[in-house]
This record gives structure tokens, C-alpha cells and sequence, in this order.
């Protein structure tokens, strides 16, 4: 088996069950735990009793009707397109607005989601540097002709790094466009970030008719399943334009009823996101106190980079031998891993403090 790919058999959450041994999980995506929070497991279980597990073709169940509406509200639009991934949102999004754009832009450390829909639309792509609003600005001068709409898409939040794209100063550059779109796949950012969780618009404050964003219901909501939201418009154009939303299974009945109860409690109960900001602060002092060079950021994704000296697979494993798993990832080992290896680290609302203490702690000692 993959030295990487671990045995879990226990649900995912702050305490698991990994290759036969209790530890403390510092990895994944589901950062409320919600994907092991016994009413979610419920919620998954009556659907599963009441719809079976296959999605309806050309038909929606309750389950999916309720993870709809609810997704409506928790992200206050008129309309869900829910789809079977979130990888999907990107390509969904960029075939709905094919014939509003030219030419697009994309961060050249974007998600794989994010590189493959471009690469799909048979228009041209201009990459620029990670998170470079001045290089954006310059092959936007460079590329567009006058009269062309470009459209620019990029992760929200990168997922091995925590990097959060600089949104506001893509705005500010594109408001010398007329008709141009700015996009975002904001898979790590929807639930976690900006005071109703609606993710990184939300978090810079940008609205606007030219703002449109997918994700998924995969990580923080505890389901699966992508969405994007918008309204009546866009959803005619992803259903005129674009094949998946009809061709590809919607997810299955019980990720639905997941998803919805997942929102749901995060809706009733705010104090879970302030839980979550809080461990995110208290992992950054402390891992800050202990030396590294930390933004001070909401987001659950803590990246810690190697140096010359130190052998990051020995630290990893060094923290597994107690019980402290966080993920190694190679250089480049991933869509946005920076060119060193590193160590990626996920913050839970539902890590205790004594948890992350101990990780700062074994991570001071092993290096
Ligand atoms: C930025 C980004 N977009 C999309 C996805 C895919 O989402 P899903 O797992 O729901 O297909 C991921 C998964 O890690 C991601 O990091």
C-alpha cells in the first residue's frame, strides 16, 4: 500500500482510528468534524432507509431538496446547482459562462479542478504568478484586446498552503475591464471563513453582478457533493451550457442529508466557526512561539516549510510514533505545494487545546 494512503476505520475527526491506533488527526479537509458528528451520521443513515443510495436520474429527493434549500440560505442566493464533486464546480461554472468571456486567467497554482476546466473550454488560458495581483495587471495588459472580457479563476484558499488568493487586489485590477469576471473555487473557504461562513467574498467583502464562486460540500459541511450557487440566470446558463449537471449522477441520497445537516448545524450554531478561528489562532502562536514564520490568517490550513537541515519525513514520523498525525507533502507533491517539502497541518473546531498543545509541543522537540 501507498506509504501515504492510511488506514482510517473510525470516522474522520479530531480523534481517529488510523492503521489500528487512536491518534490525534492534524490532516484532511473536515474542519468541523462534522463528517463523524453523530446527527449528520443519522441524518445519512435515515436518508439511506428512505431513498436508497443511488441519486434519482431527472429527479430529486427530499435529502436533495433539503440540501438545496438550505444551501440557498446558508449562502443567501437563489439558486444551488448541486453536482457530484466539487472538482465539477469549476468546469460547471466556465462552461455556464462560456459565451461572456474571451480569455481566461488562472493563478498558476490554482487546483487541479480549476486547471482542467480551463483546459476544457478550447479558449485561450493565461497563467499568472501565485497570488501576483501585478502580474495579473501585466498579462491582462498584454493579452487582452480591446473589446475581449477576461475572466479570472483561482482557488479562494489553496489547500496545502492556507495561502488566501488577495481577491480585493484582482477586483481593483479588473475594474480596468469592462464586462470582466472574476471567479473563485473557494472549496476550503465555503463554512470556515467570513462571519456567515459564506467564504472568501464574504471574508474581503466583495459583491457584485461579476463574482461567482463554486465549492463543494465535501470538506467543512461534513457531506459531498459541489455546488454553485447564483441565481436564476446563471442556473439556465449551466443548464443550456453545460452537459454535467444532467450527465453526470447527482450525489448520493444519504451525502445529501449529510450535507443538509451539516449546514444546518452550522447555521444554528455559530460558535462552531468562533471555535474553529480560535484553535486556528491558538496553533499559529503557538507553532509562531516555537519559531515559524506564521500569516495570521483564519484559515485551518497551517503550513509548516522544510529547510535544508531538516528531514520533514523524519519529523512526520518521528509525531506518528506519538499518536500526532499532520500530512508530509513532498515538493510540489501537490496542486499549489511549494517548491520545498513541507508539512500541511489541519485545524478542527473540534481539536481541544491540550491536542494542539501537544502537536506544537512534539513539533518543537523533533526538529
Ligand atoms: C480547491 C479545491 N477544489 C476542488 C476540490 C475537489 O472537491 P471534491 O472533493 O468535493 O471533489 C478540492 C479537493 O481537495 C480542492 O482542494
Amino acid at each position: 500500500m501507498d506509504r501515504d494512503i492510511r488506514r482510517m476505520s473510525s470516522p474522520v475527526g479530531s480523534r481517529v482510528r488510523i492503521d489500528g491506533r487512536e491518534v490525534d488527526y492534524f490532516c484532511g479537509t473536515s474542519y468541523f468534524g462534522l463528517h463523524g458528528h453523530p446527527l449528520v451520521i443519522a441524518a445519512a443513515c435515515t436518508a439511506a432507509q428512505k431513498y436508497g443510495i443511488g441519486p434519482a436520474t431527472a429527479a430529486l429527493t427530499p435529502a436533495h431538496e433539503e440540501a438545496i434549500e438550505r444551501a440557498c440560505r446558508f449562502f443567501g442566493t437563489e439558486t444551488i446547482t448541486y453536482v457530484a464533486s466539487g472538482y465539477l464546480g469549476p468546469m460547471v461554472l466556465t462552461q455556464a459562462l462560456r459565451e461572456d468571456y474571451d480569455v481566461a486567467f488562472a493563478d498558476c497554482a490554482s487546483h487541479y479542478s480549476v486547471l482542467d476546466a480551463l483546459r476544457a473550454t478550447a479558449k485561450e488560458v493565461v497563467l499568472f504568478r501565485h497570488l501576483d495581483a501585478d502580474d495579473l495587471a501585466r498579462q491582462l495588459a498584454l493579452r487582452v484586446c480591446p473589446g475581449q472580457r477576461p475572466l479570472v479563476l483561482t482557488d479562494g484558499v489553496f489547500p496545502s498552503t492556507g495561502a488566501m488568493a488577495p481577491l480585493p487586489a484582482y477586483a481593483a485590477v479588473l475594474d480596468a475591464y469592462p464586462r470582466s469576471l472574476l471567479c473563485v473555487d473557494d472549496a476550503h473557504a465555503l463554512g470556515v471563513i467570513g462571519t456567515q461562513g459564506r467564504g472568501s467574498f464574504e471574508y474581503h467583502g466583495l459583491q457584485g453582478d461579476a463574482l461567482y464562486f463554486c465549492g463543494t460540500l465535501s470538506k467543512a459541511f461534513g457531506g459531498t457533493g459541489g455546488i454553485v450557487p447564483g441565481d436564476r440566470v446563471l442556473e439556465a446558463k449551466m443548464r443550456g451550457l453545460s452537459h454535467i449537471p444532467a450527465g453526470a449522477s447527482a450525489p448520493s441520497a444519504p451525502a445529501a442529508a449529510a450535507a443538509a445537516m451539516g449546514m444546518r448545524l452550522l447555521e444554528e450554531h455559530p460558535e462552531m466557526r468562533r471555535q474553529l478561528w480560535d484553535n486556528v489562532r491558538h496553533m499559529r502562536a503557538g507553532l509562531r512561539a516555537a519559531g515559524f514564520d506564521l500569516a495570521d490568517t483564519p484559515i485551518p490550513i497551517v503550513s509548516l516549510p522544510g529547510a535544508p537541515s531538516i528531514d520533514l519525513r523524519h519529523v512526520c514520523d518521528a509525531l506518528d510514533r506519538e499518536d500526532l498525525v499532520v500530512l508530509y507533502v513532498p515538493p510540489r507533491g501537490y496542486s499549489d505545494a511549494p517548491d520545498v517539502e513541507s508539512l500541511r497541518i489541519a485545524v478542527f473546531s473540534t481539536h481541544t487545546t491540550e491536542q494542539i498543545d501537544r502537536l506544537v509541543d512534539g513539533i518543537r522537540r523533533t526538529l
